[in-house]
């Protein structure tokens, strides 16, 4: 029996459990056995019980739970070689030569970098005497597969990543009741939401709030945004140039990506949009940093039925991969379960941030959507 391991890695994310569920009882139904690794892939650098059969039982009931029951972490010792070499050790010795990885694209460059390897890996296992020439041969090719769990919904190639809209789903909540504290005191709002490199989560939260203004790293604001920002938040609009007060507006809201920046690459944090509202506009204005509330909890419907259906699919794929093909990445695009290159998807991804940080935004916004206009 093929033996199939699963694991998460790197920030967790909603809907994990839901994939590893997926895969633990897709892999049995293929008639093959199933295997956490613990604690992401320092469990398969360590081996011992991090390492550990699971069974169709065993993962009952994980679509509704958050974070990952399996552990998540991010490994220096797989960095290495050294590391990497008693990783792939503790596979052969369990007879597990696939795997099925969720997690960014850190984790997921680990995981084909580790693919390219294996056949090094197991040489140097032998020539140390670590491994003998029987034990490795029946798993001389390595599988590998990957999922994509992060709130970020920061890769490319993908319309959307495992946990992202659970993230969205509270962000939105806290949002809405951020909404009641501000009107009753007829007070502003800055709210700093995450996403790392990525503008999606402050994006599509301000256009589901209705959030007054809007920093994201993508699209950095032209030079003058202070006034831009208050000018809009004070007056204009369909109802004509009355001011807040007039309009009987009780509530404001600013929604800032923690990485959100200036065209000089200087961060916009959501302190310095506060003390601008305070200053120049006179409005009583509190910061909210949304911070891990925005990580945890249970999985939205929609991540529950996208973290199965590519569970699912990321078993199909290690069936049916060949020594030659890449290592695909499963992806969702105009709601069809795809499979993509990895390293492909990961390749755009970087392109698109590497623009972000040379400055050349509409180039990088170009990439992302060839009808940009700024
Ligand atoms: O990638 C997920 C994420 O939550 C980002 O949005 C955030 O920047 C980062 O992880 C926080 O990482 P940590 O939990 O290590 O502080």
């Amino acid at each position: 029996r093929r033996r199939i391991g699963v694991l998460t890695s790197g920030g967790d994310a909603p809907g994990m459990n839901g994939a590893v569920r997926a895969v633990v009882r897709m892999a049995i139904h293929c008639d093959c056995e199933a295997y956490a690794v613990f604690e992401g892939y320092e469990g398969l650098v360590n081996g011992g019980n991090m390492i550990r059969q699971v069974h169709w039982e065993d993962v009952r009931g994980w679509l509704s739970r958050g974070g990952t029951l399996i552990g998540s972490a991010r490994s220096m010792a797989f960095r290495e070689r050294a590391g990497r070499m008693r990783a792939a050790k503790n596979m052969v010795l369990r007879g597990i030569d696939a795997l099925v990885v969720c997690g960014g694209d850190g984790s997921l460059t680990g995981a084909d970098v580790f693919r390219a390897e294996w056949p090094s890996l197991l040489s140097d296992l032998i020539a140390a005497g670590e491994l003998t020439t029987e034990q490795v041969e029946p798993y001389k090719v390595l599988n590998i597969v990957g999922l994509v769990g992060s709130i970020d919904n920061d890769m490319s190639g993908t319309d959307a990543t495992i946990g992202c809209y659970s993230s969205l789903t509270r962000i939105c909540d806290a949002v809405d009741d951020v909404f009641d504290t501000a009107f009753s005191h007829q007070r502003g709002f800055v709210i700093e939401v995450m996403g790392r490199h990525c503008g999606w989560l402050a994006l599509m939260s301000a256009i589901s709030t209705g959030a007054d203004w809007l920093f994201i790293p993508e699209i950095p604001p032209r030079d003058g945004w202070e006034d831009d920002m208050c000018s809009m938040i004070t007056k204009v609009g369909s109802i004509g140039q009355l001011n807040r007060k007039e309009r009987g507006k009780r509530r404001t809201i600013v929604i800032v990506a923690e990485g959100a920046q200036d065209r000089q690459l200087n961060k916009i944090s959501s302190s310095t949009v506060k003390d601008i509202l305070t200053q120049r506009l006179g409005l009583d204005t509190r910061t909210t940093v949304l911070g891990h509330t925005q990580r945890g909890g249970p999985a939205c419907a929609y991540d529950r039925w996208l973290s199965t259906l590519q569970g699912v699919e990321a078993v199909r794929a290690v069936l049916e991969m060949t020594p030659q093909s890449p290592s695909p990445v499963i992806t969702i695009r105009e709601n069809k379960i795809m499979r993509t290159p990895l390293m492909e998807a990961v390749q755009a991804t970087k392109d698109v941030a590497s623009k972000i940080h040379a400055k050349d935004f509409a180039a990088a916004m170009t990439l992302r959507d060839p009808e940009f206009k700024e």
